[in-house]
């Protein structure tokens, strides 16, 4: 059968595609922030994950405000790689499991999740971003990708609570796949960042920090916190981290906490990234 065999959290900051498609990893204002990432990439290297959930948002270019899903699973045999005004980044190409996620469509809707059903979708720096920083720069992705869209841009985010059943609900899903596969969750975005309006540029450490042990260690109870301690808290980008409470759902409810890091600055964004096992 399937198995998810680890969680990774990761912030999905646009600026660290642009600097590594640029080429400025060694520079002083980026290089320590992708050395807090040089374990995860042998990790996964080793790992070798036959696919990846993965739990990120889009900024407005699959969707806009004419439709927007709560919740969306991409379907499809690959995705393309988004414009997001500037060219699409020079990234691989996204390849699915469509076999995979139509089953965890069923699985998860008639478990009383409502998805949106996707067969046709560009990705954004929400997903590749993630991808770039574990895996780098190959020639083609070595894994294959589910993405599964949350909406945090448009007001109402899902609940905490909602996102951490919502995992539970993914493992079920994948735990009735008959294939034996290697299945890694991520949850991508935060941390705290806030892009607009008066108090753009807000970025609370100790928030961060309490976000990250509270995540590890008393998930169900950070499941509680409402939407607006996030936006008052970590600003109103930082309420991307609901996403991370869909990937520790669908873990154990004790995890082995491989790798932690944080790192201010990255662009306006505070930069998390946790990397949690289930026990073999
Ligand atoms: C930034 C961070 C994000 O998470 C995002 O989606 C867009 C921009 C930033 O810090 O610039
Ligand atoms: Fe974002």
């Amino acid at each position: 059968m399937a198995r998810i065999t680890a969680g990774v959290a990761t912030s999905h900051v646009p600026a660290i595609g642009a600097a590594v498609d640029l080429g400025k990893t060694k520079e002083d204002y980026w290089a320590p922030l992708f050395k807090g990432y040089e374990f995860s990439k042998q990790w996964i290297a080793e790992e070798k994950p036959d696919v990846i959930f993965l739990v990120y948002n889009d900024h407005a270019t699959a969707f806009d405000m004419k439709f927007i899903p709560t919740f969306a699973i991409g379907c499809a045999e690959r995705f393309g790689i988004a414009d997001e005004g500037w060219g699409s980044r020079p990234v691989p190409e996204v390849i699915g499991h469509a076999d995979l996620a139509w089953h965890m469509s069923q699985s998860i809707i008639q478990d009383d999740f409502d998805l949106t059903l996707i067969n046709e979708m560009d990705v954004d720096h929400g997903l590749t971003v993630p991808l770039t920083l574990m895996y780098g720069q190959p020639e083609a992705w070595p894994v294959r990708v589910i993405p599964f869209a949350v909406n945090v841009v448009l007001y109402p985010p899902p609940s905490g609570r909602r996102c951490y059943n919502l995992g539970k609900a993914i493992r079920r899903a994948v735990e009735s796949f008959d294939e034996d596969l290697n299945v890694q969750i991520w949850g991508t975005g935060g941390m705290s960042h806030q892009l607009q309006g008066p108090r753009a540029g807000l970025i609370n450490k100790q928030f961060d920090a309490d976000f990250m042990d509270r995540l590890v260690m008393e998930p169900n109870e950070l499941a509680d916190m409402p939407h607006v301690e996030y936006m008052r808290e970590a600003g109103s980008e930082g309420v991307e981290l609901v996403m991370w409470l869909i990937m520790r759902g669908a873990l154990d409810d004790k995890v082995n906490e491989l790798h932690r890091f944080y790192h201010v600055p990255a662009s306006n964004t505070a930069v998390g990234h946790l990397i949690l096992e289930n026990s073999k």
